[in-house]
């Protein structure tokens, strides 16, 4: 029997500061009304000064190696699936590889945007197809609240910062472990969903910064019309490929984007609503965090056993979308 890729540990780190509807309605036009029944988000997180990502993700990790009694000097490599490092170089990675002194470990980051934690499993996944014995520290960490413009009301109430993580390693054990996983990107269509500005392509200007280059620009509606298409159609391109059918999922753990995008999604798939995890109203939209904060609460809460399908769908800028099959 050939080896399977399982999670052995989850951990997850939230910023201490809250923000909620209520005091966003002070900052921009407009409502804790507006805000819940068009995305489902109640409250997100925000990092201070003294919490940032290379800091959420190795508290993150932290929580996730004690879970799965596994020590620093064992970890192989350490995957970051984010979009907003602490500084372009070094990697998000290579800061909670000192912090964590996990002397062994290589250590990169990955920018697949929301789709990270998924790109980056199903990259540690064929590594240890190779080398069940392996352990690899996947993360993904966001610190969103620092290239979102604050003035910018379609996009401030959306976004949150926090961190998640999990310990993969492989496993012969049967009826366990990563089934399948499907990576997708569009590029053409990145204008929909980018920040323009603070790369190389030209020079930071006192212009580009007037403009808000350095913040995400999104037109949400665009955005939502591609996400439920690709997130439905990958749902289904990875049940297939795993010889499920949509009744066999035991839980759908999809990116927090969206309150409607999830719940259209689940429509589509017929799912009940006990399958799906929810977490968006506390934390928002955290990017590459969300699929591993939203494994990491299933798992503390008792919601994930042994052998349980799981299917995990996430899309975000570039675009980027992808799915994965998981017998946990
Ligand atoms: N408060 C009040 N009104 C608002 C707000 C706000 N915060 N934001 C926008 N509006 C207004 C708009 O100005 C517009 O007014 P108008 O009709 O007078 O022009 C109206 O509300 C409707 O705006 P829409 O953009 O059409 O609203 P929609 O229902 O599409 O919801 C939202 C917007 C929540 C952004 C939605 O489109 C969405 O969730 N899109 C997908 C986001 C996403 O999934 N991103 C993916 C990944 S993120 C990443 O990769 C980093």
């Amino acid at each position: 029997m050939p080896a399977r890729t399982i999670i052995i540990g989850t951990g997850s780190h939230l910023p201490k500061k809250i923000l909620t509807n209520q005091d966003l309605e002070k900052i921009v036009d407009t409502s804790d009304e507006w805000i819940r029944t068009r995305t489902g988000i109640e409250t997100r997180h925000i990092s201070s000064d003294d919490e940032p990502n290379s800091f959420l993700a190795t508290q993150a990790a932290k929580k996730a190696m004690e879970m799965a009694g596994v020590r620093a000097q064992e970890l192989d490599l350490i995957i970051v699936g984010t979009l907003t490092p602490d500084m372009p170089m070094p990697s998000v990675a290579c800061l909670v590889q000192k912090e964590l002194g996990a002397r062994k470990a290589g250590a990169f980051d990955l920018y697949a945007t929301c789709s990270g934690f998924l790109y980056g499993l199903s990259i540690a996944d064929k590594f240890i197809r190779d080398n069940r014995r392996l352990k690899i520290l996947v993360i993904g960490s966001e610190v969103l609240s620092k290239r979102v413009n604050w003035k910018d009301r379609n996009t401030c109430v959306i976004f949150g910062d926090g961190a998640g993580a999990a310990i993969v390693t492989g496993t012969r054990e049967p009826n366990r472990g990563i089934v399948s996983s499907h990576l997708h990107a569009d590029g053409s269509l990145w204008e929909l969903l980018a920040i323009r500005g603070l790369g190389t392509a030209q020079e930071v200007t006192a212009e580009q910064l007037e403009k808000g280059w350095q913040y995400i620009e999104m037109q949400g509606r665009e955005v939502f019309k591609n996400a439920v298409r690709a997130l439905e159609s990958v749902s289904w391109e990875a049940l297939e490929s795993a010889g499920w059918h949509s009744e066999d999922i035991d839980l759908l753990v999809a990116h927090q984007a969206n309150i409607r995008i999830i719940e259209f999604l689940r429509e589509r798939l017929g799912l009940s609503k006990d399958k799906v995890f929810i977490n968006i109203s506390k934390y928002g939209n955290t990017s590459a965090a969300s699929i591993p904060i939203a494994l990491d609460e299933a798992n503390r809460a008792g919601m994930l056993h042994p052998g349980m399908r799981l299917l995990m769908v996430a899309f975000g800028g570039g675009f980027t979308w992808a799915g994965m099959t998981m017998r946990w």
